[in-house]
């Protein structure tokens, strides 16, 4: 194995330059990967974490404002849906943790309950209410990690990206994933008995990875179309499920930004990767890939087993044999990612080696399901609420 141009993700080209024999499928659902990844953090009782970032700084001097119509449009979008997490919330809300459980794919829990190879064979009710309860904390902490890793990214983004309306439109960014990482704190602290969970090792390493890239667009790649096309997915599976009315207006709120986040990412790249050689777009190809996966991993709930002592890899190894036509969640999650890397034209790009990819990790069914470019109108939760209140 061999690096390629950029050093912190990784490559699978043999050192003859080929990748022809790699097996990815087992590469993708190796066990011992997995968990030898999601080893608990070490650093749980620091409260900072350093990343290098090695990006220039860019000014402009063209301020033609509107030279890139699309980017423009959605930053003035941008300023006219802000919302207030303090105001626009009902924090008075009474939240009991055991109520505010999604109800789970009933298939899904008895491939878990009923099989007497599954780790969970033996959980009783309580435990059973255990489960969802560590569940429901883990996700949101995740959630609200995540967002702060948007919230770095995006500041990143303003720095480092040449057009000046995309300096504009992430400006905005920033103060969106500012609210985020607030409210999905709030909720936690107030609601959910504090943060348990520190970030997990997949979940971290992705957003050190992006962070520590010195080529602009890479931001965005993993930023704008990964990390945040599967949040808007998770956040939407989550809404759909939850009765909790304040975190179902939460989640509301946060994906209307979201959509428009996910869009900025789309139409930003669009006009990157024209320009771009097959060589070039086959490294952003990997760089999706391996950010696909690390989040695929990072939601086998490694730490939520590890605190209730249940075997973590056997957790894994026996989510990894769930039948394909269980893993709804599972693949649900691609729903944005997948058909957003088409529309960029990463999933064909030279030898389309990033469909056979997608192929491999059984998500490529997703690829004609609507993209985010255009989506985000519908998504604009607070120019409809102002619309009703007009009449
Ligand atoms: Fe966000
Ligand atoms: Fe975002």
């Amino acid at each position: 194995m061999t690096t390629t141009e950029n050093p912190t993700h990784q490559s699978y080209s043999a050192d003859d330059g080929s990748n022809a024999d790699f097996d990815f499928r087992s590469y993708a659902n190796d066990p011992d990967r997995i968990t030898d990844f999601s080893r608990s953090n070490t650093e749980v009782n620091s409260l900072i974490s350093v990343v290098e970032d090695n990006a220039d700084a860019i000014f402009t001097w063209r301020y033609d404002k509107g030279e890139r119509a699309k980017l423009d449009k959605l930053y003035e979008k941008a300023k006219t849906s802000q919302w207030n997490g303090q105001t626009d919330l009902d924090w008075s809300i009474d939240v009991d943790p055991y109520a505010v459980l999604s109800p789970s794919d009933p298939n899904e829990v008895a491939y878990f309950a009923e099989n007497p190879r599954s780790p969970l064979h033996k959980l009783n009710e309580a435990e059973w209410a255990e489960v969802g309860v560590e569940s429901m904390n883990w996700s949101l902490s995740q959630f609200m990690h995540g967002e702060q890793g948007a919230l770095l990214c995006t500041a990143k983004i303003v720095e480092t990206v040449p057009w000046i309306d995309a300096k504009y439109y992430a400006a905005t960014q920033v103060v969106d994933e500012a609210r985020h990482v607030e409210v999905f704190a709030q909720y936690l602290e107030q609601k959910l008995g504090g943060i348990k969970y520190p970030v997990n090792t997949h979940l971290e390493s992705l957003l050190e990875d992006i962070l520590e890239d010195s080529r602009w667009d890479m931001t965005y790649l993993g930023m704008q179309i990964m990390v945040e096309g599967l949040a808007l997915a998770a956040f939407g599976f989550m809404h759909q499920t939850t009765e909790e009315p304040l975190l179902k207006k939460l989640l509301r709120y946060v994906m209307s930004d979201e959509a428009r986040h996910v869009a900025f990412g789309v139409l930003s790249l669009q006009e990157v990767y024209q320009e771009l050689s097959v060589a070039e777009l086959r490294d952003r190809q990997e760089f999706a890939f391996e950010a696909a996966l690390r989040m695929r991993d990072r939601f086998m709930r490694q730490e939520v087993w590890e605190r209730m002592g249940v075997p973590v890899k056997d957790m894994v190894k026996f989510t990894l044999e769930m039948p394909e036509e269980l893993k709804i969640f599972q693949k649900l999650l691609f729903s944005k990612i997948v058909p957003n890397c088409k529309k960029l034209g990463l999933l064909d790009a030279g030898d389309g080696w990033l469909r056979d990819r997608f192929t491999d990790i059984g998500v490529i069914e997703f690829e004609n399901w609507v993209d985010t470019g255009e989506e985000y109108a519908d998504f604009d939760v607070v120019a409809k609420d102002r619309e009703l209140a007009e009449g």
